[in-house]
């Protein structure tokens, strides 16, 4: 489905951004910042200590990837170190990633 980056916003402020940050050069938290993901290899952030799973998969993060990582993270990238069960709804999930595309 195409997706609505405003409502996509609002699903990552309240289920991403608490590890997560989103502007441009921000720290790192407990995941790395997410600025710039959509285009990006798997596991590549800089300065960002990655699990050797996650820094292992050898995908570009693109909107398909994205849409089955978000699914079920632990699935799509077993030994990762993100705690989050998944965006069960596609809908949800493809606005989340509209909204990443503009990150
Ligand atoms: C990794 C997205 C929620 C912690 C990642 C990656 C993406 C992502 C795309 C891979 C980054 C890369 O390879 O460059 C999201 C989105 C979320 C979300 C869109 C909300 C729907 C969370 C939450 C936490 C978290 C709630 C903390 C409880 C992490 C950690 C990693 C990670 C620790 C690194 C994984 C590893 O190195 O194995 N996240 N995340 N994320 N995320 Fe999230």
């Amino acid at each position: 489905p195409s997706g609505n980056s405003t409502n996509g916003k609002k699903i990552f402020m309240q289920r991403c951004a608490q590890c997560h940050s989103y502007e441009s050069g921000a720290k790192h938290k407990v995941g790395p910042n997410l600025s710039g993901v959509v285009g990006r290899k798997a596991g590549t952030a800089s300065g960002y200590t990655f699990s050797d799973a996650n820094k292992k998969k050898g995908v570009t993060w693109s909107d398909s990837t994205l849409y089955d990582y978000l699914e079920n993270p632990k699935k799509y990238i077993p030994g990762t170190k993100m705690v989050f069960a998944g965006l069960k709804k596609s809908q949800d999930r493809a606005d989340l990633i509209a909204y990443l595309q503009t990150i």
